[in-house]
């Protein structure tokens, strides 16, 4: 079955998850356990484990994050640009749209920030909550399809709550290095257990949406069906003309 323009670009960001996104999670996680044998294990593990774990942890966890946030960005473009197609809103609201295009570039302009600071922990931490803002900002927009009413079993909330944890994480690095009394490494730890949660929660939640998201040729059919909650005639469709073959 051929997809058009319109299918593919929603399916890129499932397709760069699932090809880019988890694989990463994988290597990040497995040098993340090698990084706390090499330094809390026995003395056999310690000879064993490679030194440079805990900087391949560091580099493809920066990599991890960037993903991360680049697909959040993605997740949300489609769906906010195929709502202002629809609604008219760029000729009727054109600043709208290029106050929305500001925040992107501010947005990925921070998250440059982040990873030029370095040592300098003020332009650090305000390029972070810069970055952070904008991820909010960007995820309110209309056409976003948030479940806000069931936010325990939504993408769009574990998702930004899982982007907001890779901010973070880029945010402490130089703090994880530098702390003798291992506070932020603890802190480290618990927010990326969370995160791990969180990332399996969007492989559950993104399925599913992967299952009620029609195709563009079926949506005539599909957005029929009854999806309220509160009405009597919920999870039902109009029959379907044809038998299928
Ligand atoms: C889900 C993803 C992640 C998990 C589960 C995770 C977990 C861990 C664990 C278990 C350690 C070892 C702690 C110890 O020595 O006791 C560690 C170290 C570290 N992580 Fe992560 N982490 C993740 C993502 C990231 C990201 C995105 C960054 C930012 C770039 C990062 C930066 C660091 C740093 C700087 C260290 C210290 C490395 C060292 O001691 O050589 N981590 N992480
Ligand atoms: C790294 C983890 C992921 C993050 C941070 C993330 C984030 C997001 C966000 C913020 C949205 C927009 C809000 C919404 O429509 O729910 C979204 C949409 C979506 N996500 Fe994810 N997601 C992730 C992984 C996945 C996976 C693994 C799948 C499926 C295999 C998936 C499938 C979808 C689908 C189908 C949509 C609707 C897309 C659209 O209407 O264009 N996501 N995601």
């Amino acid at each position: 079955m051929e997809l058009n323009l319109v299918d593919w670009l929603r399916l890129l960001h499932p397709i760069l998850a699932v090809t880019v996104v988890f694989p990463l999670l994988g290597i990040v996680v497995s040098r993340a356990v090698l990084t706390r044998s090499r330094r809390l294990g026995s003395s056999d593990d310690r000879k064993k484990i490679p030194a440079n774990v805990g900087p391949e942890h560091v580099q493809t966890g920066q990599w991890l994050a960037i993903a991360v946030i680049g697909i959040y960005l993605l997740g949300c473009g489609r769906p906010m640009v195929a709502f202002w197609l629809k609604q008219q809103t760029l000729s009727q609201m054109p600043l709208q749209g290029l106050l929305v295009l500001v925040t992107y570039g501010v947005t990925l302009g921070a998250l440059w920030g982040i990873l030029r600071a370095g040592n300098q922990r003020l332009w650090r931490w305000t390029f972070s909550g810069l970055t952070a803002i904008g991820l909010v900002v960007l995820g309110w927009q209309e056409g976003i399809f948030r479940r806000d009413n069931e936010w325990l079993i939504s993408h769009f909330y574990a998702g930004l709550a899982a982007t907001l944890l890779m901010v973070f994480s880029l945010a402490i690095v130089p703090e994880i290095y530098r702390d003798r009394s291992q506070t932020w490494r603890r802190l480290h730890i618990a927010a990326n257990t969370l995160a791990m949660i969180l990332f399996i929660a969007q492989g559950i939640t993104g399925t599913r949406d992967l299952l009620e998201i029609p195709l563009s040729w079926q949506e005539s059919t599909v957005y029929a069906c009854d999806f309220d909650k509160a009405s009597p005639t919920y999870k039902t469709c109009p029959p379907v003309p044809k038998a299928p073959q």
